[in-house]
């Protein structure tokens, strides 16, 4: 039978958020950001690993007490996110049809409900599948003014969360070859090789802690949770 791993790409440096240590280590809630994400991927039974990818010059993750199961440290982050996910697929000990779950470190509001949800419908899917949002608004296309160009139909379209859970062998094969830069989740490495993936009803709280003001958001979300 096919493992579960989660991979957490946890090597980047925030800039948009704008703070002198990286968003992923900034306390919430009295832990480090990045805890509560790991926490709700080893809440999850099936998942059996739960790997960090970090930078090889992290200067942060040692000073903190993780005390989670299933946790392994990789000190391998890239150059960019796609980078530190293949980087990490190579590092990992598990075969080639193990089911990896890619999941954002800045994604702190993970519910172990959602990942239930996403293992129960990919099942053994031949391609694998992600979290995602119906676009709830009316979408505008912008010109160079700032200026609607075109109100785009929001019939089809989705916002992509994460966990996106592939296959380690075809996700890894994906990320092999030149232009890593403009791929900015799993699903589009295995789209520009021809796979389909799955959408799955994902989770409005399962938001991406991308500037300060998302902070007082993730830190309600996770005092409202009972445990
Ligand atoms: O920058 P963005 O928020 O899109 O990053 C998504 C995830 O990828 C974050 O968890 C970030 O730490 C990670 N990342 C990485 N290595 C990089 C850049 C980003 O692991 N070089």
């Amino acid at each position: 039978m096919s493992r579960y791993l989660a991979l957490v790409p946890a090597a980047g440096h925030g800039s948009r958020f704008g703070a002198p240590s990286p968003k992923q280590y900034l306390q919430l809630n009295g832990k480090p950001l990045m805890w509560h994400t790991l926490r709700a991927l080893a809440a999850v039974a099936a998942i059996d690993t739960v790997a960090v990818v970090i930078s090889p010059n992290d200067e942060w993750f040692d000073d903190f007490d993780w005390d989670l199961p299933k946790l392994q440290v990789l000190r391998v982050g890239g150059a960019s996110r796609a980078e530190s996910v293949r980087n990490g697929l190579d590092a990992l000990d598990c075969a080639a049809d193990d089911w990896v779950l890619v999941h954002d470190a800045a994604r702190c509001c993970l519910s172990a409900d959602a990942v239930e949800r996403l293992l129960a419908e990919v099942g053994d899917d031949p391609v694998g599948g992600l979290l995602a949002l119906p676009v709830p608004d009316t979408v505008k296309r912008a010109d160079a003014e700032r200026r609607v160009a075109v109100t785009v139909s929001r019939a089809d379209l989705w916002l992509a969360q994460t966990p996106q859970m592939f296959r380690h062998g075809p996700l890894r094969q994906a990320l092999q070859g030149a232009g890593l830069d403009a791929i900015t989740d799993e699903a589009s490495a295995i789209e520009r090789s021809g796979g389909k993936p799955l959408l799955v009803e994902g989770d409005a709280q399962n938001f991406k802690v991308t500037y300060p003001r998302d902070l007082a958001l993730a830190r309600a979300v996770l005092a409202a949770r009972k445990d």
